[in-house]
């Protein structure tokens, strides 16, 4: 399917076509993609996508921190500003087809029209897939916030939980340099604004019958490593009344945690997705119970009281510890991006809402530093993070073309 605007159209079923090729890439029957941060179909996908932008003609950087960009350069040469459009090629385990991908690779198809066309924009198009967006080794947002200067000191040494290994860890065994990673760095002075077409992972706009979504704002995410700690012992000979299981002692925290919650604020989440025990065998006494306290909200003020509620917590249970994996504030988007998506959807005759996203994004690490802009289209169901993740050919089409109108509105600008 063919899509018109102003004489440029996205090519649907070429970038269908990308999407379901790299959907390959990890994927098994029944249980979807799985493209962990620098794991082999991960490292794979960068190179299938390097292979697709070199044939469309664009130049292809790999970062410090193995972002991949892939520049369509202006006709003001040295002078141009840059315009990002970006997401992420890795995954969650057992994924979908979309989540990240859907982003980079219609930004590929934008930057294919525009050559094929003979069009050159007044800034540089940066194509980006950012490297472990979403905290497979820790905190997640690695690559953009790499970009940005912003990782902590020390996070890439960090594993979140026992048995995955650190970011660094993985760079080496690749043959990449984690000193370097700060090299990644870039001079915000040239960069216009940062765009991210995502799917929506929420079902506000297949409920509502709308064709493409224009993010307001992303919300905040906290996350916390918390331990408690017992006493290990053998599973058959040690009373109940004797024992010290740390799962036992761990327990009410996880009832707790969502009334306190829903207690707060009723658009407020909070998920405890991770957990482990140690050692970790049937017949032994759990003598630590380790898990992943995460918090999401608009207001951080709501984060906070929670997260004082936790340490509280963990400080009446003698030999439990709290340490914070990540804080991140809510962050809107450039009113003028949000207001261009919307043009941009309308040009084409689409609905478009305004709305949050409850889900974390590249576009947050970005959006206090540039004007940022997200635009959504529908997901199949709501359900994201899981096999069944779906958007129609259609709708990939839609939001690709949109994405396409927002750049050109905002290349004009320039
Ligand atoms: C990223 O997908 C997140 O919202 O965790
Ligand atoms: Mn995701
Ligand atoms: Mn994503």
């Amino acid at each position: 399917m063919h899509r018109e605007v102003a004489g440029l159209k996205v090519n649907g079923p070429r970038l269908w076509q990308d999407l379901m090729e790299l959907g390959a890439i990890g994927f098994t029957q029944n249980e979807g993609v799985t493209r962990l941060a620098l794991g082999e179909p991960h490292m794979a996908a960068k190179n299938w996508l390097i292979s697709r932008a070199r044939e469309a003609g664009l130049e292809v950087e790999i970062d410090p921190a193995l972002n991949v960009i892939c520049r369509l350069r202006s006709a003001h040469g040295s002078k141009a500003k840059t315009l990002i459009a970006g997401s992420h090629l890795d995954t969650v385990p057992n994924s979908g087809r979309f989540d990240g991908a859907l982003g980079v690779l219609a930004a590929l198809e934008c930057a294919r029209v525009l050559l094929e066309h003979g069009v050159t924009l007044p800034c540089d198009l940066e194509i980006i897939d950012f490297t472990d967006e979403e905290g497979y080794h820790n905190a997640g947002t690695i690559g953009s916030r790499a970009m940005l200067g912003l990782l902590k000191q020390g996070e890439i040494r960090e594993a979140k939980m026992k048995g995955i290994p650190t970011f660094a860890q993985d760079m080496k065994r690749i043959g990449y340099d984690p000193d370097k990673i700060i090299e990644a760095k870039r001079d915000l002075s040239r960069m216009e604004a940062y765009l991210e077409l995502h799917i929506e992972q929420g079902n506000q706009l297949e409920s509502s019958n709308t064709a493409i979504g224009a993010v307001t704002g992303i919300v905040g995410i906290y996350r916390y490593d918390i331990r408690v700690v017992g006493e290990a012992g053998h599973a058959g000979t040690t009373l109940m009344q004797q024992r010290k299981d740390a799962l036992v002692m761990a327990a009410p925290l996880f009832q707790l945690l969502p009334q306190w919650i829903r207690a707060r604020n009723s658009k407020m989440v909070g998920t405890i997705g991770q957990l482990t025990l140690e050692p970790g065998a049937m017949n032994i006494i759990p003598g630590e119970c380790r898990f992943i306290v995460e918090l999401r909200s608009m207001e951080s003020q709501d984060m906070i009281a929670i997260r004082e509620l936790l340490k509280e917590w963990v400080a009446s249970h003698p030999g439990s510890s709290i340490r914070t994996i990540l804080e991140k504030d809510s962050v809107s988007m450039a009113a003028p991006l949000v207001e261009a998506v919307v043009r941009a959807a309308e040009t084409e005759g689409l609905e478009v809402m305004r709305m949050a996203s409850g889900a974390g994004h590249d576009a947050q690490s970005f959006a206090k530093y540039l004007p940022a802009g997200m635009i959504f289209v529908p997901s199949k169901g709501g359900k994201s993070h899981c096999p069944e993740e779906w958007t129609s050919p259609e709708d990939v089409t839609k939001g690709c073309q949109v994405l396409l109108n927002t750049i050109m509105q905002l290349a004009q600008n320039d």
